[in-house]
């Protein structure tokens, strides 16, 4: 097997990834540039490196995921380690066994990593402080969703070559949206002009104390924006009705063929997945020309690969 070169990553230091507000820019920068060294990986006729072979992997995913648990487990395999999948309803959380003491029994098996994916905030947190093996946030509430963000930042920067001083439109349930709160961070972090658009119940103004620009009118950003990021509306975290009905959320916020024509050409069409068609984005758009979606997904792999990698390194030094 060929190894990646990845440059000099001395310094990484993390054995968990739970959160981009905690990162360094530099580290971000890191994870983006290793992402993009284990890019190189797919294109080859055998898609594997040894990096972390001997290590076993945990995907632990106590909420639904389709890419997000899929390319975790792809990445695991690309870097030879050996995974195995267990979800809320195939483990003894359903017969009342704790997080903690799951995530006990899992390291007394030997788990180097656990990635987990929770619906309480702070859950990756809870464990990466009691246990030595790597914890990755693979969601966690309506917290963060670290790898989202890394693998939709990566997307800009390949596609539009950077991120600093381009204008990022997130759209629709900001209040509930673990992507939003890591796209943000990393956005702000990478020197993005980011705007938050959607209805008061879904988007408060309390979110410009973090520097960005809250915006009602999708309609009068249009024709300035270099990338727009359309979100699901988290139905499973609402408690509530949030707006008068989806007809009229698309009349105000979805990205339809009308407005995708004041888009200026570059502009990308993002959505982290699942998508709603019809509701956040018509279809046609989902799929047209300027939709960067499964460029997103595939992205997902990379960076997944590159932060298994360095975090690992550093809970295999700790031990
Ligand atoms: N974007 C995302 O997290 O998708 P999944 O829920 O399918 O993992």
């Amino acid at each position: 097997m060929k190894t990646v070169d990845l440059g000099s990553k001395q310094n990484w230091v993390r054995k968990d990834l739970l959160s981009i507000r905690e990162l360094e820019t530099w580290e971000v920068e890191t994870i983006l540039d290793s992402a993009a060294a284990f890019k190189t990986v797919g294109s080859r006729d055998i898609k594997k490196v040894p990096a972390l072979r001997g290590k076993t992997l945990i995907n632990f995913f106590a909420e639904p995921s389709t890419r997000t648990r899929t390319s975790f487990e792809l990445a695991a395999f690309r870097l030879s380690a050996d995974v195995v999948n267990i979800s809320t309803t195939s483990s003894s959380l359903q017969k009342g066994e704790s997080l903690k003491d799951t995530a006990l029994n899992l390291q007394a098996l030997h788990a180097d990593i656990i990635v987990l994916r929770h619906s309480s905030a702070g859950a990756p947190k809870f464990l990466a402080e009691r246990l030595e093996a790597s914890v990755i946030n693979a969601g966690d509430g309506a917290h963060e969703h670290p790898t989202q963000a890394l693998l939709d930042v990566l997307t800009i920067r390949e596609k539009l070559g950077r991120v600093a001083g381009l204008n990022v439109a997130i759209v629709g349930d900001i209040l509930f949206s673990r992507v939003a709160r890591s796209n943000i961070w990393a956005l702000k972090k990478l020197g993005a002009n980011v705007y938050l658009v959607g209805p008061s119940t879904l988007v408060p103004r309390s979110f410009e104390a973090v520097g960005v620009t809250v915006v009602r009118n999708l309609d009068e950003i249009l024709s300035e924006i270099d990338v727009i990021n359309l979100l699901r509306i988290q139905h499973e975290r609402q408690r509530k009705e949030y707006f008068p009905s989806l007809n009229e959320y698309v009349r105000f916020f979805g990205l339809t063929k009308d407005r995708a024509q004041r888009l200026r050409s570059h502009c990308l069409i993002m959505h982290p997945g699942p998508i709603n068609r019809g509701v956040e984005i018509d279809s046609d758009l989902a799929d047209g020309p300027q939709s960067v979606i499964l460029e997103q997904v595939a992205n997902g792999l990379a960076v997944r690969m590159a932060v298994l990698y360095l975090c690992s390194t550093v809970a295999r030094k700790q031990r």
